[in-house]
Order: C-alpha cells, then structure tokens, then sequence
C-alpha cells in the first residue's frame, strides 16, 4: 500500500503517519524528519535546506525529488510506505507519479487531513519534538510523562523553529499557493480520501482507517 498524507502544518500528518506505519507494518516517509536531520548533520543536504525550513519556505523540488525517490526504492519499500510531507508541490507529485510508473508502481491513496487553522495554531506552539528521536509531543494533548524529556528515549524536547507564531502563518500561505492545488490534482485522479482533522487523535485515526477499508 503506497499512501500519502496532505494537510496544512499541524494538521496531525506525522501523528497519523506513525500510526498508520505501525499498524500497516510499512515505513513513515518524512521529508521534513529527513531534512531536519540533514540540517543536525550539516550535511550537504542540510546547509542548502536550513534557510528555506527556518523561513517556513519550501525546499527546491530538485533537493526533496532525489531524496525521497532513492529512499522509496529501499528494500523495506517493497510492501509500500507511507509518505508524510511529499509532495507538496505539482512538479514533486508529477515527479513521484513518473517514477513510480517508471518501476511499474502508482500510489493507491492520497488523503487530506482537514481542520481549521485557529486550531493549528494551537497545536504547533504547544509542539515539543525530541532532538534526539525525534519523538512528538503536545504540551496539553500529549505531554510528556517528565517536562521537557522524551518518554522513548530520555532525550531533551525542543521547540521547532518554524513553530514560532510569524513563521506558522508564513507555512500556511505557503500551503495554501504551493500545496493545496495537489488536493484537486488527486481529486481529478480519483485518488483523494477526506478525512476531518478536527477531532482527537484516535478519532482522526478511526476515520483513517474506515477510508482505507
Ligand atoms: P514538515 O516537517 O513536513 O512540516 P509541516 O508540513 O509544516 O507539518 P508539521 O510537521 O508541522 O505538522 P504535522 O501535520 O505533521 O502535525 P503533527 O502530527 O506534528 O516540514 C517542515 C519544513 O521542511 C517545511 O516547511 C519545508 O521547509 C521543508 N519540507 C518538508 N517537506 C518538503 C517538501 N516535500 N518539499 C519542500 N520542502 C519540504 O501534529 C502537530 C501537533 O499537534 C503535535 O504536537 C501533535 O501532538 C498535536 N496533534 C496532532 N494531531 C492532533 C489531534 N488530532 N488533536 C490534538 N493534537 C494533535
């Protein structure tokens, strides 16, 4: 099952993402876990990314096209993935549907994760991730058990630096001119799923899955 997760910032993609990936047995794809690795690694990768995720901005096509296209051909691809954050814009879908044509594959899904964005706002402030695990948590919906500790793996939470108010609003223009046109892009494909984001996390999930019974 190759499935991917559209959604403005904070819509819960990682969130949903990881459940999805544990209870269908196939790897969470991040783009933005992988790049702000790169970015912690100051790799090649990470220093030509670092400003443009700093801004809220999006990473050129080119840089997030590679990546993820060498990491779906992993092996622990073979029985699908689900990809948080890619695409986001026409060219990166465009691209992945080449690709993926090209080994004979296609994407079976493509769901929208909706809710309001006063409600994002709330939600991405009160984000905390572990700087080592990169673990997330909610500070009101899901706080660590010790302040400021992941429960996984002990390491110290941070507060992403696009996660700052300027900088959520700055993210959301950009999702509304670069990424929402891919809801009608899929939607003409007759491959979108909807699913309301407003709700709890096990309610999102539920929803999640009666989608892709
Ligand atoms: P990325 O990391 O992908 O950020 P994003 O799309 O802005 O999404 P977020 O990670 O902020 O939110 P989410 O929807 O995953 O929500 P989460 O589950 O964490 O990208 C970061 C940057 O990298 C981009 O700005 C860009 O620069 C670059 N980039 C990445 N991919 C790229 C690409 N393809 N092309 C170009 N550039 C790219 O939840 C948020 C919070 O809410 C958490 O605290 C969570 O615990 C809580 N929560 C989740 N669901 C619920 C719920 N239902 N109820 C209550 N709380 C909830």
């Amino acid at each position: 099952m190759n499935l991917v997760l559209l959604g403005m910032p904070g819509v819960g993609k990682g969130t949903q993402a990881q459940k999805i990936a544990a209870h269908f047995l196939i790897p969470k794809i991040s783009t933005g876990d992988m790049l702000r690795s790169a970015v912690a690694q100051k790799s090649e990768l990470g220093i030509k990314a670092s400003s443009y995720m700093t801004t809220g901005l999006l990473v050129p096509d080119e840089l997030v096209i590679s990546l993820i296209l060498e990491r779906i051909s992993q092996p622990d691809c073979n029985q699908g993935y689900i990809l948080d954050g890619f695409p986001r814009t026409v060219v990166q879908a465009q691209a992945l549907e080449d690709a993926l044509a090209k080994r004979g594959a296609s994407l079976d899904w493509v769901i929208s994760i909706e809710a309001s964005e006063d409600l994002l706002v709330a939600r991405l402030v009160n984000r905390r991730q572990c700087g080592v695990c990169q673990e997330t948590y909610h500070l009101e919906f899901n706080p660590p058990l010790q302040p400021q500790k992941c429960d996984r793996c002990g390491g110290e939470l941070i507060q992403r630096e696009d996660d700052k108010e300027s900088t959520i609003r700055s993210r959301f223009a950009v999702y509304q001119k670069q990424t929402f046109p891919l809801v009608n892009f899929y939607e003409k494909k007759n491959m979108l799923k909807r699913v309301n984001g407003n709700e709890a996390v096990e309610v999102v999930f539920a929803q999640l899955l009666e989608q892709l019974k």
